[in-house]
């Protein structure tokens, strides 16, 4: 049980995955992105044409799922859904079925079984709160709702994919006040977490800042 985790919690598009993956690879530890398993939970759930907003219906399916996590991709049922757990529209379907917390339940020893050596950084909304209370360094990871917006933007606009900033902001805005207004886990900062504005960093500032601290604290 002295296996070392940092956790990274934030709203949509904080840019959490990105400094999680740089702070990981910097270290040599494990990810997990627990943001994946509401998402691919969401997709299968609507595959198998079960209500969203049945929580138990849903959480009953969790077990059945047959999940591999591949550096980085995610197959469901052998099939690399990867793509698919990127689209905005899985996000919201993430954010439907994470209010239930029959669902956040079922995904909880899910997330523990990351926890592997050297060491592993979890990025979600309740990392830090629920999930690895006892994490030595919690980071909660913040940006403006605009630069939030255009980063979203121009990300998918290098995929080749179209977006408008406006529709992508009011998103974003409406998941995160989902996330914020659930009982069950919601979105906030755990009392002994640090937060972090990244509005004006680039991600290299952001990740050596982290570094920083965990040399403090480990
Ligand atoms: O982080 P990501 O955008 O992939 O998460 C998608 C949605 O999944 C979030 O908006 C949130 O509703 C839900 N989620 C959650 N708890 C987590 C991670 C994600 O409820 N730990």
């Amino acid at each position: 049980e002295d296996i070392p985790v940092i956790t990274i919690d934030g709203p949509t598009a904080s840019g959490k995955g990105t400094l999680t993956d740089e702070v990981a690879q910097a270290l040599g530890y494990d990810v997990l992105d627990s943001g994946a398993l509401y998402r691919v939970t969401g997709l299968a759930a609507s595959r198998h044409h079960v209500d969203l907003d049945d929580g138990e219906a849903v959480a009953a399916l969790v077990p059945t799922l047959d999940l591999k996590f591949e550096s980085g991709r995610v197959l469901l049922d052998e099939e690399d859904v990867s793509a698919d757990l990127r689209q905005e529209a899985t996000g919201l379907m993430a954010s439907q079925v994470g209010a239930h917390p029959e669902v956040r339940r079922a995904l909880h020893q899910l997330q523990l079984n990351f926890r592997r050596l050297p060491g592993l950084v979890a990025d979600g909304r309740d990392m830090g709160t629920a999930i690895f209370p006892a994490a030595p360094l919690k980071v909660f990871l913040t940006a403006s709702a605009a630069t939030r917006a255009e980063r979203r933007y121009k990300q998918l606009i290098s995929k080749g994919i179209s977006a408008n900033i406006d529709s992508l902001r009011a998103d974003l805005e409406a998941r995160d006040a989902r996330d914020k207004g659930r009982s069950a886990s919601p979105l906030q900062a755990a009392a002994d977490a640090i937060e972090l504005d990244n509005s004006q960093q680039t991600i290299g500032e952001s990740r050596d800042l982290v570094l920083s601290w965990w040399q403090e604290r480990r």
